[in-house]
């Protein structure tokens, strides 16, 4: 019986949780570095940003291919909706900021460095529509740092207070 995701899902869901860490910490130092730097820091975020996208879609991707293992003892039936809703609030939230950044991008006529690479203009640039878009993109962000702390959470309480095997089965071992 399958008692664990699989590794590879193991592997991308802590490497998202690391380049989400590196994408927050970006835009949380841009106040703090010297002038000259914002823009290297800026282009850190996006970047980052841009391969949680990818990390998501692979994932997605593997979820189609592999079992998910069975929670000891089971959830209730509602619990386990809530955890389904849950975790598709996620995929749909780091989904759509990156999107919603480089849209930002786009429509301010932002130059900016994909690994190396100079994205070209691909939009008409509006600053109506950026201003808008740059605002969702902010409060979805923000909104983010509540999504995965009540997602660990609940893994904690999973782990600690009902005693079930949850968090074990996103955990690398044999
Ligand atoms: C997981 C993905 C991402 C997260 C969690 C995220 C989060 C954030 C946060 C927290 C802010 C600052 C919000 C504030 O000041 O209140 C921000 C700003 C911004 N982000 Fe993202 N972001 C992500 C991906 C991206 C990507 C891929 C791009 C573009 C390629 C992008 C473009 C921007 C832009 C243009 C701003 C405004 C920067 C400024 O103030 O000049 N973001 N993002
Ligand atoms: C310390 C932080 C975190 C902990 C302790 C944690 C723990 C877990 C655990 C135990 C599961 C399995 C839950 C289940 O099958 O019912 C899970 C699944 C999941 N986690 Fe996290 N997680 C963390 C951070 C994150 C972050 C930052 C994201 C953002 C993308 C995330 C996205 C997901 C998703 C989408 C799933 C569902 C996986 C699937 O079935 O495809 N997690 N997490």
């Amino acid at each position: 019986m399958v008692t664990r995701f699989a590794k590879s899902q193991i592997i991308l869901h802590w490497l998202t949780l690391l380049m989400i860490i590196l994408t927050y910490s970006a835009m949380l130092l841009k106040d703090w570095v010297p002038e000259d730097n914002i823009d290297l820091i800026k282009n850190l975020h996006f970047n980052f940003g841009l391969s949680v996208f990818l990390l998501m879609i692979i994932r997605l991707c593997l979820r189609q291919l592999n079992t998910v293992p069975p929670i000891t003892p089971p959830l209730e039936a509602m619990q386990a909706l809530g955890a389904k809703v849950f975790h598709w609030l996620l995929y749909l939230l780091f989904l759509s900021l990156p999107i919603l950044g480089m849209l930002a991008l786009a429509y301010g006529g932002k130059e900016w460095v994909l690994l190396g690479w100079q994205v070209p203009q691909w939009v008409t640039p509006d600053p109506g529509m950026r201003s808008l878009i740059k605002e969702t993109h902010e409060t979805l962000a923000n909104t983010g740092y509540f999504i995965i702390g009540a997602h660990t959470l609940a893994a904690l309480y999973h782990h600690y207070l009902r005693g079930d095997n949850t968090l074990q089965r996103m955990m690398p071992g044999k």
